[in-house]
């Protein structure tokens, strides 16, 4: 038996991008591997950088962009391991991914990570800055100490701020950024402020990108989402906090790392082309509620 040309069109492709989606043999020997339909990938031929993509929601949010078609780039900052295991289970999609170290609390390090992206991948169509620090050390406004103060402020706010403006140097045909944000930057939460306020300087940072970056074609977005379950953030909460919580969410659930995930997704999407600066909230119906 020959193989058709699709077939051997699918096996170049398996080759090339070191697909590992579900593959069968056929009689004569030949693998053959299912790859979707281009209708169900629209993020083909796209590159997209997740900063802190090798955990929680950012491990969620590389996934799907890859499960959408995207060539992925997750970075992280100290986990080996984890960032070994996040390639694995990214480039299962059949894209290719790649997991390049950078602590973006430091600017000369997200200068070379972009320089390494453009080497490896020569451009970038998707940033989501992901990454956060400050939950480690949980305090209150007044006794929040200043290097740490200082350490949380570089990384959740200075680092996605110089990895957009390091990324859309390589976003020569038009774009999509997606910050992560919180509503702990609106509200106030126990032991939170270091964080909270981070998170409502990248908010206001998300509207000024994205009227300077529409002009261009880039669009900048945030998703903001409610307690996340199995998240390193939620774990360090006490088991009553959280099913008190749970308890309460109107949609009778705890948001997902996947939740989150569709979010981004929709905000990178040609769907959300006319969205512009705007906030999403993913919280199940949380923040609506009353007093009682
Ligand atoms: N979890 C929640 O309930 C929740 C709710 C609202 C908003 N958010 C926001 O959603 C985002 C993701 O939260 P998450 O809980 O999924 O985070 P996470 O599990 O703590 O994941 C953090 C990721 O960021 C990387 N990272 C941390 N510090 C870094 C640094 N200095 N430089 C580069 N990479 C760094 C980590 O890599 P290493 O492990 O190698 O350091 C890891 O890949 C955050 O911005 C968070 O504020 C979370």
């Amino acid at each position: 038996m020959r193989t058709s040309s699709r077939v051997r069109t699918s096996i170049a492709l398996t080759l090339a991008r070191d697909y590992t989606a579900p593959t069968f043999r056929l009689r004569h020997g030949a693998t053959v591997a299912i790859l979707p339909a281009v209708s169900e990938r629209p993020f083909a031929g796209q590159v997209a950088v997740v900063v802190g993509g090798t955990r929680g929601i950012g491990l969620a949010v590389a996934e799907k962009l890859a499960s959408l078609g995207s060539d992925v780039v997750v970075t992280y900052s100290r986990s080996e391991e984890a960032a070994r295991v996040a390639r694995g289970v990214v480039a299962a999609h059949g894209v290719r991914c790649e997991a390049l170290k950078a602590d973006i609390g430091d600017r000369d390090a997200i200068v070379d990570l972009f320089r390494e992206v453009a080497a490896r991948f020569g451009r970038v169509d998707v940033l989501v800055n992901s990454a956060a620090r400050g939950l480690e050390r949980p305090r209150g406004a007044v006794e929040s100490l200043p290097k740490h103060l200082r350490h949380t402020l570089e990384v959740n706010v200075l680092g996605p701020w110089f990895c957009a403006q390091e990324a859309v140097r390589l976003m020569d045909r038009g774009g999509a950024i997606v910050n992560l944000l919180s509503p702990g930057a609106q509200r106030y939460l126990p032991r939170y402020a270091p964080v909270g306020v981070s998170k409502g300087a990248l908010e206001t940072l998300t509207r000024y990108l994205a009227v300077e970056l529409a002009p261009r074609g880039i669009r900048v977005n945030g998703v903001s989402a409610g307690l996340v379950e199995g998240t390193d953030g939620v774990r360090m909460l006490s088991p009553e906090m959280i099913e008190a919580y749970r308890a309460r969410v109107p949609a009778g659930r705890m948001v997902t790392p996947g939740d989150v995930a569709e979010a981004v997704a929709f905000l990178c999407s040609d769907a959300a082309r006319m969205i512009v600066g705007q906030v999403l909230l993913v919280d199940g119906g949380y923040s609506l509620l009353g007093l009682v």
